[in-house]
């Protein structure tokens, strides 16, 4: 089987994730619930893993990071509640609905959207951020890569308006951490809202929400915590104000491992082999007759993502035969990216997208792109 399908969620992980996850099953307590060794080593597997993402995303105190399920979650924290009836919000047409369902939910509730539409090739830049600036702005929220197109935002530049505006930027980095540098002060970001089983590397069902220090968040939930039981209010201090109940400690600990492996390899050399099999497939289809492909390939950098479609067939029956015919898994249709996709016009057609891992292989690539050659051949038929 050839996976390329790692912007839906990275398949292969590394050895020592697979190895801290079993460790956790069979060692965890449960963390901040007691102080047997069962329980302290859950907290401090945990704290280690927070105290690791901090310092990957260069945001200092382990403590402005909460664990969460995934970037959706951290994006219905960061959307509900930061927003209030009367606010303004700038976005694109670029998002996830993690992004734009929240936001439409709260549209309801008041809030004043903004959505910037992107050129032909799906950009958006910063300037046009600024543009769309007003008096009652009150946050700008944007993915730091489309996960349709892979193309990448200039996630400082971005925040360098936010910054001049005195505005919050909550960033999405789904498609991006892990495979990108993400430093939070430097591009001044307020809120970044990641998941764990992507570039990350780590296991389904682990993410983050990293926010600033001196930023409160109304939390979604409320519940268990481990301190101050009797207090009728959840806790407002982080990390525990946006976390409650249980964590998912053997997750954590998968993604921890997981980060050591990036930091041991680099972010750079993990970049460099991605977008070196991400052009080297481009090359090979973007002159098959019939191809038409998506997105900014000018850019000096962008996610390892092609995403492609054959004449006016549908992507799903495209999909379909990639991985009946020749054994390749990607995906197609909607890529919950609706205003990406009525952008492009693929609102019927959906489109076919290959996303890659450091761990493809250049043999993988190249029957990949023979695979999509001969589809093209026999859709010309
Ligand atoms: N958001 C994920 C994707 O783009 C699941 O496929």
């Amino acid at each position: 089987m050839i996976y390329l399908d790692n912007a839906a969620t990275s398949m292969r992980k590394p050895e020592e994730v697979i190895r801290a996850v079993t460790d956790a099953l069979q060692t965890m307590g449960n963390a901040g619930r007691g102080a047997h060794q069962a329980s302290m080593t859950a907290a401090r597997g945990i704290f280690g893993v927070r105290q690791q993402l901090a310092d990957f995303f260069h945001a200092g105190d382990a403590s402005r990071i909460s664990f969460t399920a995934n970037s959706t979650e951290s994006l219905n924290i960061a959307v509900k509640g930061l927003l209030l009836p009367g606010d303004h919000v700038i976005t694109t047409v670029l998002e996830h609905n993690s992004v734009l369902r929240p936001l439409y939910e709260m549209q309801e509730r008041g809030v004043d959207i903004t959505c910037l539409d992107c050129d032909e090739t799906g950009m958006v830049y910063a300037e046009d951020f600024e543009k769309a600036v007003r008096d009652n702005t009150r946050a700008i929220i944007c993915t730091h890569g489309s996960n349709l197109t892979g193309n990448l935002l200039d996630a400082e530049e971005i925040g360098a308006v936010a910054d001049r505006h005195g505005l919050l930027f909550i960033l999405d980095a789904s498609q991006t951490a892990g495979i990108f540098d993400i430093d939070v002060e430097k591009m001044k970001v307020d809120v970044l809202c990641f998941t764990g089983h992507k570039g990350l590397l780590g296991p389904q069902g682990t993410g983050g929400i990293y926010v600033r220090e001196g930023l409160r968040i109304r939390p979604l939930k409320s519940g268990g915590s481990g301190i101050r039981t009797f207090d009728r209010a959840h806790p407002d201090q982080m990390p525990e104000a946006l976390e409650a109940g249980t964590l998912n400690g053997p997750g954590i600990c998968g993604l921890g491992a997981a980060l050591s492996y990036i930091e041991r390899v680099g972010t750079h050399q993990i970049l460099r082999q991605e977008e070196t099999l991400m052009r080297a497939f481009y090359r090979e289809i973007k002159d098959i007759p019939g191809i038409r492909i998506y997105g900014n390939f000018r850019q000096p950098h962008r996610c390892p993502i092609v995403t492609f479609n054959i004449g006016e067939e549908d992507s799903a029956l495209v999909a379909g035969r990639l991985y009946d015919e020749y054994d390749i898994c990607v995906r197609a249709g909607g890529h919950c990216a609706p205003l990406m996709h009525q952008a492009l016009g693929t609102r019927s057609q959906g489109a076919v997208r290959t996303s890659f891992s450091h761990y493809n292989t250049m043999d993988e690539v190249m029957e990949a792109a023979a695979a999509v050659r001969e589809e093209s051949r026999l859709y010309g038929r």
